[in-house]
């Protein structure tokens, strides 16, 4: 692969964005000076940011920068207290978020959560629940389903001389749609441990049936991976109570979107956790892929030094494994990160003051110990 098509478009959005973003350019940074890359890393706004700058929350030139590179970093966007008036649609959530989900064709979506044994206290269960530490990959799938399946709609209805209003969404999924979710996560999990959970309410819905008739007929080309199937809701309280029964849990999109925040939780805080939303291959053989932390923008510790930036620092990791293949590299992040947690540097959201061998530090402090011990 030439240095240069190595093309970032780095967008850090809003709150606690840009002040992360910077954590994880200097770890991009760290790993140019070690494996004698280089990294084409340009900036843009999108998010409030966007609005503020162009009037947009994905401005047009942001748009344009994505796609004349191969993989995006994302901070965050949505800062729910700004100005009610703008329309849903033109919100960061649906006109940025969403929107480069769709254009992108982002439909693979990848969240593992980890919690390190020396975090153990930050998980809400009692430890032994918590077996030797959890490790579990949350595939959900993106662009189909409740999102975006039409007709999407509220309109007015009179029915018996009264009138109300009638919300409408529509969960539509198709064959390929599925099929190609389900290689993902059979992919995902060969790497793993080879089992895979997938999620459906196929008691109730159409699209459950659907769904576990095509998961199932794709496991045929993964006989190493042992498949079992729970209802969703089953699976909402399975996690709970025996969470190191999963590997890797396979989603259609809102169901995804609801269990891998419960998933989250367990590893006590969304500052760890990073994200990868994959498209198809494209035509030089890179996968597209859209890189963000999975937790949100945090408007109330936003400009503190207080931001947790490993989550954003790993999702370099997850695009320099996805996107450009370069899994020495990846390891090389995770490994710092994991040397920095074990020497007892901890920001807020994973400190415990019970803890004595460790210590309470910022954003900076962190982010640049972790850019430290991967030049070392
Ligand atoms: C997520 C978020 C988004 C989603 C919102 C912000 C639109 O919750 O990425 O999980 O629902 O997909
Ligand atoms: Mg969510």
């Amino acid at each position: 692969m030439s240095l240069t098509s190595l093309k970032v478009a780095a967008l850090a959005g809003d709150g606690i964005g840009p002040e992360v973003m910077r954590e994880a350019i200097r770890v991009m940074r760290a790993i140019e000076a070690r494996f004698g890359l280089s990294f084409a890393v340009e900036q843009a706004p999108v998010g409030w940011a966007g609005i503020d700058a162009a009037g947009k929350a994905l401005p047009d030139a942001t748009l344009e920068l994505c796609h004349r590179s191969d993989a995006i970093l994302f901070g965050s966007v949505g800062l729910p207290d700004r100005d009610p008036t703008i329309p849903k649609e033109e919100r960061p959530e649906r006109a940025a978020l969403l929107r480069l989900r769709k254009i992108f064709g982002l439909y693979a979506n990848l969240r593992p959560v980890r919690l390190p044994k020396e975090l153990a206290y930050s998980c809400p269960l009692r430890p032994e629940r918590q077996g030797d530490g959890l490790d579990i990959l949350v595939v959900r799938e993106l662009t189909g389903g409740m999102y975006f399946g039409q007709p999407k709609k509220t309109e007015e209805v009179t029915e018996n001389g009264a009138t109300f209003k009638r919300a409408i969404d529509t969960m539509v999924y198709t064959t390929p749609e599925i099929e190609r979710i389900a290689h993902v996560a059979f992919k995902a999990a060969q790497l793993r441990r080879r089992k895979l959970t997938s999620i459906d309410k196929a008691n109730v819905l159409e699209n459950g049936i659907l769904w576990r008739e095509v998961v199932t007929s794709v496991s045929k080309q993964y006989p190493e991976v042992a498949l079992d199937h729970m209802f969703v809701d089953n699976a909402a309280m399975q996690l709970m109570l025996k969470p190191t029964q999963f590997d890797v849990l396979l989603c259609e999109n809102m169901f995804g979107d609801i269990l891998s925040d419960e998933a989250a939780a367990l590893a006590g805080s969304l500052g760890m956790l990073p994200s990868a939303s994959l498209g198809a291959q494209a035509a030089g053989g890179l996968t597209f892929g859209f890189y963000e932390p999975a937790g949100g923008t945090a408007p109330d510790i936003a400009g503190k030094d207080l931001a947790n930036p490993i989550a954003q620092i790993l999702s370099v990791s997850m695009m320099l494994r996805y996107t450009f293949g370069l899994n020495e590299a990846a390891a090389a992040i995770d490994q710092a990160v994991g040397r920095v947690i074990s020497s007892g540097l901890r920001t807020g959201d994973i400190y415990n003051p019970l803890d004595t061998g460790s210590r309470k530090v910022g954003t900076t402090e962190i982010g640049t110990a972790i850019a430290q011990s991967i030049k070392a």
